[in-house]
């Protein structure tokens, strides 16, 4: 397993920038590696600027292959949908072929949306690139405290969810660190109780993940106290 590389920025903006351009650095990689760019999105609001910044960027969007982390259990056009916010802030814009966008079957329910997304996810790992959010209490995608998933499991049926919609669907902790690069986005004052608590080493969903390559944290000065050094010293 890599370690993790921390980057502060001043301010979320920066954060968005810095994303939105290391994202198109990897898609570029990918391309020249392997005629492919498979990248998950994170879910959640932070990543909507880094979103709506790829939708004026140049792209080689036809090698784009776009999945998703997680997904709440709602109708595919609701605008709480991961896949919905990130259609109305980017892929709505851009010429990445709809068959290689690949949303959650989440609206089947936990089990079935798990199991049929399990089945495409197989086949296409490892990932280029995943894009991770946290939580205030730690969780990342729909893996949240306290929960317990069956080990091996590609994706995974939520329930009982203690950030509404109670019903999700996610990957799990192990499929999200099948990738070449991971990149975590988090800012804002919300998220500083659960950064210093990772940064010390607590056990949290987001530390379950285990990057099989790469991996950054971007985050803002919000976010991560200055007072307190790596691992919270
Ligand atoms: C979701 C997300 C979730 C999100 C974090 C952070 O479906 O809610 O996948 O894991 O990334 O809760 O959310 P914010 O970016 O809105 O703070």
């Amino acid at each position: 397993m890599s370690e993790l590389a921390w980057v502060r920025f001043d301010s979320a903006e920066e954060v968005a920038q810095a994303a939105c351009q290391c994202i198109l650095k990897i898609a570029h990689e990918a391309i020249t590696l392997h005629g492919q760019f498979r990248l998950v999105l994170a879910g959640g609001t932070t990543p909507e600027r880094t979103y709506r910044l790829l939708a004026s960027a140049q792209a080689d969007w036809s090698h784009w292959h776009l999945y998703f982390g997680d997904e709440r259990c709602l109708p595919p056009t609701d605008s709480a949908r991961n896949s919905r916010v990130a259609e109305q802030a980017w892929t709505g814009q851009v010429d990445i072929p709809p068959s290689q966008i690949h949303p959650i079957p989440a609206e089947l329910g936990p089990e079935q949306g798990a199991a049929n997304y399990g089945q495409l996810i197989s086949n296409v790992l490892p990932f280029d690139l995943v894009l991770l959010g946290m939580g205030e209490d730690g969780h990342t995608a729909s893996l949240f405290p306290g929960h317990r998933h069956p080990p091996g499991s590609v994706a995974v049926a939520v329930h009982n969810a203690p950030k509404p919609p109670p019903e999700r669907v996610s990957l799990s902790a192990t499929t999200l660190g099948n990738c070449r690069h991971l990149l975590y986005l988090i800012t804002g004052a919300s998220k500083r109780q659960a950064v210093t608590a990772w940064q010390k080493g607590e056990s949290l969903p987001i530390s379950q993940i285990q990057p099989m390559g790469s991996a950054e944290v971007l985050t803002d000065a919000a976010a991560w106290d200055h007072n307190l050094g790596l691992g919270g010293s």
